[in-house]
């Protein structure tokens, strides 16, 4: 039964009409409601406001639930791989034998990057932070494909933009890590399915030989998968607000792999590490660590803890936590920051403080553990975030577009200054 809110303000009553999602969520309408009544609704950090209706990704964070297109991220992250899962997202269903074929081979084909694009990350010093080198050469990559930057783009041509980005972005990201390392870089191989040239690229040295390790092929396809999409976060939410002024979907990538860059968002898993190595260094005192996150004079926050969503546990920190401890065991790593984290997690989950504020450990904090026994370099572990993420973007990119919604451009009460008189600098 439709439900509706009435509104009493200034005397006059205004009808909210209410919506309710497939799992059930309500929302009030309030599109209508500044021309009603010249109200706007106030929601800093949009807490509490839905910006689109999507078909995409189901979460709720009461009862720890994460759903891709109605499939449950466990099963996926068991059965599935990421090309399937990329594919679940962008176009809604798991894909026919045929159709993962097709899709497999057009991103193959795309592996390649410019040679002018390899020049430029040559000179870029090996001490920058790839996210920002990242977010710079998505959005450069529009100047070798401008076909990518059409706007009002056919579905075709936008078939071929997302299979162009899901194919460079593994190579981009390895050849930025290779040279960071003073490395020479390796190039993508055809022959091997998505993830298994992504960790050949990362860890074969050139002239050397290498074996590439199922345990780390299956942990890589187990986080990609995890991290694929989580509805309207911050960097979502820029990709879509992005692209809703039309602007092309590297555009909108490369803006989104800025905002993810963030130690609030997706820059949580260095901070992760990097909070665990210092908590290691300073002795192990885990407890004083605690005493720090609670102190309100200090700015110290218990990296990888707490969730703007998640109020119980975050599904996927709970399966990274069991994939993290059956890596360690498979690759032979006894990581000591292993123990810190498992020594603060259990801490935390006693502590009234993080009891009371329904502070629970994220998917960002086990799965820089992983990637650090994979001997991957922390500034690395939001580039694996990104390439995660790179399928909800696009398919919420695609999702905005179809529905051809309007720019996004939310309202503000002004609190500044009111009508001055200009004054000339000769007498100020
Ligand atoms: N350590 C200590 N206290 C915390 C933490 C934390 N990690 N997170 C929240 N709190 C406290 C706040 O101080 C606040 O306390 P108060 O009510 O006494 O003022 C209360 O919990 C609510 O926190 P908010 O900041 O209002 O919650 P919000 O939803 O705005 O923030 C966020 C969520 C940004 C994730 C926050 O919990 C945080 O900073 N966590 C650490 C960073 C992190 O791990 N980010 C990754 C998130 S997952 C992702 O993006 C992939």
């Amino acid at each position: 039964m439709s439900q509706e809110a009435e509104l009493i303000i200034e005397g006059k009553s205004i009808k909210l009409p209410s919506i309710e999602g497939t799992e059930h969520e309500k929302a009030l309408d309030i599109s209508a409601l500044r021309a009603q009544s010249g109200y706007v609704t106030l929601d800093i950090g949009y807490k509490n406001t839905g910006a689109t209706q999507s078909a995409i990704t189901f979460l709720d964070g009461e009862k720890g639930i994460l759903h891709y297109r109605g499939y449950s991220i466990e099963q996926l992250a068991e059965k599935s791989n990421f090309l399937e899962v990329a594919y679940l997202l962008i176009y809604g269903e798991l894909p026919t034998k045929a159709q993962y074929e097709e899709f497999n081979k057009s991103i193959t084909a795309e592996y390649q990057v410019p040679d002018a694009i390899k020049t430029i990350i040559k000179a870029i010093p090996k001490e920058a932070h790839p996210m920002g080198v990242l977010a710079g050469l998505i959005s450069m990559l529009t100047s070798y494909y401008p076909e990518t930057t059409v706007e009002n783009a056919s579905a075709d041509e936008v078939k071929k933009t997302i299979v162009k980005l899901l194919g460079k972005l593994p190579t981009l990201s390895a050849y930025l890590y290779k040279h960071s390392l003073g490395q020479e870089l390796v190039e993508p191989r055809a022959d091997l399915d998505y993830c298994s040239n992504f960790v050949n690229m990362m860890f074969s040295e050139k002239g050397k030989a290498y074996t590439i390790n199922p345990v780390v092929v299956d942990a890589m396809n187990k986080l990609l998968i995890l991290h694929a999409d989580h509805e309207q976060n911050c960097s979502t939410s820029t990709v879509r607000i992005v692209g809703s002024a039309h602007a092309s979907l590297p555009s909108s990538v490369s803006a989104g792999i800025s905002a993810l860059w963030g130690p609030l968002h997706g820059g949580a898993n260095q901070a992760v590490i990097e909070m665990l190595e210092d908590i290691k260094k300073d002795g192990g005192d885990t407890k004083k660590f605690l005493a720090k996150a609670k102190d309100k004079n200090d700015t110290f926050r218990l990296m990888g803890f707490g969730h703007r969503v998640y109020k119980n546990f975050d599904p996927r920190a709970k399966i990274i936590k069991k994939a993290c401890d059956e890596i360690l065991k498979a690759l032979g790593v006894n990581d000591p920051v292993l123990s810190i984290a498992k020594g603060l997690e259990e801490e935390a989950l006693a502590d009234q403080y993080f009891v009371d504020r329904k502070l629970y450990p994220n998917v960002d904090f086990y799965s820089g553990i992983i990637y650090k026994a994979l001997g991957l370099k922390a500034e690395f572990f939001t580039v694996l975030f990104a390439l995660g993420r790179l399928p909800g973007w696009t398919a919420q990119w695609k999702e905005m577009r179809e529905a051809n919604e309007p720019i996004g451009r939310p309202r503000q009460i002004y609190t500044g200054k009111v009508d001055r008189e200009y004054v000339e600098i000769s007498k100020r």
